[in-house]
């Protein structure tokens, strides 16, 4: 399914029980439950869990089959069966918290010596496995330095960002968001990476999910997860990106880490952010390094990734210096708020032009 149609499953979801219905009725049941099913299977952390087991799903009228391995359609012998009207589970997979109440579900399980009722046996396999698959359904937490490992990206352990992701990004996780990420990792193997890509997707489970990377990554793409090979500093190649993409909510900048590149990023990108997004730069270690246009000496150097964005603070400000002795970065009036962290900046944008306090208040001379 396309991203066009995703994004109209995915809206569809956080509305009421009847935007679901329609949208599953003109989307079509045969287009949505594969959609659903591929969901909850890529979303399942099946670790530590037997994995052999085979689930019926019932939708409607949709009969499915689903193991580890894949999902088809029909009814095959199955150990256990779960049946839940498809607009619901829409709502489980795709939908705000408040609204992944998988209220008409059921699951039933066979009458047959073969699963029995024995915890430590079969029984207790497929329920373990029935539960990690129907996970993906629910508003439980979500541990964003977990999902990191286990897809396989550098943002924890040899980088701690992950804390200061989960801080600014947690409340946005219910929103049908659009990020981008610049830098998919695996460098020159087209199949390698993808791992905070993968990561993401499973965070913000409304997402649309881009990556780019100067190689290839078409391998790695995946539903919600779209990949684009391009240059980060190219502007007509960013310009192309975002008419596909629409603004974006969050961009994180894990690409080259070249500071004219990341400065140039930051530059084209910022502008078309959406109202109230945030933009990530990572590993801004190499400001300070000499091989990435860095330098450890000249620190306030507006050619260095760490010197440009401090040159930005003072514009957060802007309403309290005479319009004669202020210079604009162009950027001042889109930026409410920096955080600067270890080797990690976020930027947020919203409008900031709230004036100053009356000159009185300073002592100024009244007019
Ligand atoms: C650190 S890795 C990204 C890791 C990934 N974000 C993760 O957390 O799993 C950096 C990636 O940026 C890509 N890259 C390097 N130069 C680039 C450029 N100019 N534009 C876009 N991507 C670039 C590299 O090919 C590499 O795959």
């Amino acid at each position: 399914m396309d991203n066009e149609c995703l994004r109209r499953l995915i809206v569809a979801a956080g509305g009421g029980v009847a935007d679901a219905e329609i949208a599953v009725k003109e989307i079509g049941p045969d287009a949505v439950v594969p959609v659903l099913l591929r969901e909850l299977l890529e979303r399942a952390d099946f670790g530590g869990v037997d994995t052999t087991a085979t689930v019926l799903f019932e939708l409607d009228d949709q009969c499915w089959t689903i193991t580890a391995a894949g999902f088809a359609p029909g009814r095959t012998d199955c150990e256990v069966t779960v049946r839940q009207e498809l607009w619901d589970l829409l709502r489980g997979v795709f939908g705000p918290a408040a609204a992944r109440t998988n209220c008409t579900r059921s699951i039933r399980w066979p009458d047959s010596p073969a699963v029995g009722r024995d915890s430590a046996g079969r029984f207790g396999q497929v329920a373990h496995f029935l539960h990690r698959l129907l996970a993906g359904s629910t508003a439980a937490p979500v541990d964003l330095t977990e999902l990191i490992l286990r897809f396989g990206s550098d943002k924890w352990g040899f980088h701690h960002y992950t804390g200061h992701y989960a801080r600014f990004f947690e409340p946005l996780r219910d929103l049908p968001l659009t990020v981008l990420e610049l830098g998919i990792g695996g460098y020159g193997s087209p199949t390698s990476g993808g791992g905070s890509l993968k990561a993401w997707q499973r965070y913000f489970h409304r997402g649309l999910v881009f990556g780019v990377d100067i190689v290839d990554k078409s391998p790695l793409d995946g539903q919600r997860r779209t990949t684009r090979r391009g240059d980060q500093s190219d502007k007509a190649f960013l310009d192309a990106l975002i008419a596909e993409t629409g603004a974006p909510d969050i961009v994180i900048d894990d690409g080259s880490h070249r500071c004219d590149h990341v400065i140039a990023s930051f530059q084209h990108l910022f502008p078309r952010l959406a109202p109230g997004g945030i933009y990530v730069v990572e590993d801004t270690q190499t400001s300070y390094w000499e091989s990435f246009g860095g330098s450890a000496s000249r620190l306030s150097d507006v050619d260095t990734s760490m010197g440009y964005f401090k040159s930005l603070l003072d514009g957060l400000n802007h309403s309290e210096f005479d319009p004669d002795d202020f210079t604009s970065t162009g950027f001042e009036k889109q930026i409410a708020g920096m955080s600067f962290f270890h080797n990690l900046v976020f930027v947020q944008k919203a409008v900031n032009d709230e004036g100053s306090l009356p000159g009185f208040v300073a002592g100024k001379p009244i007019a």
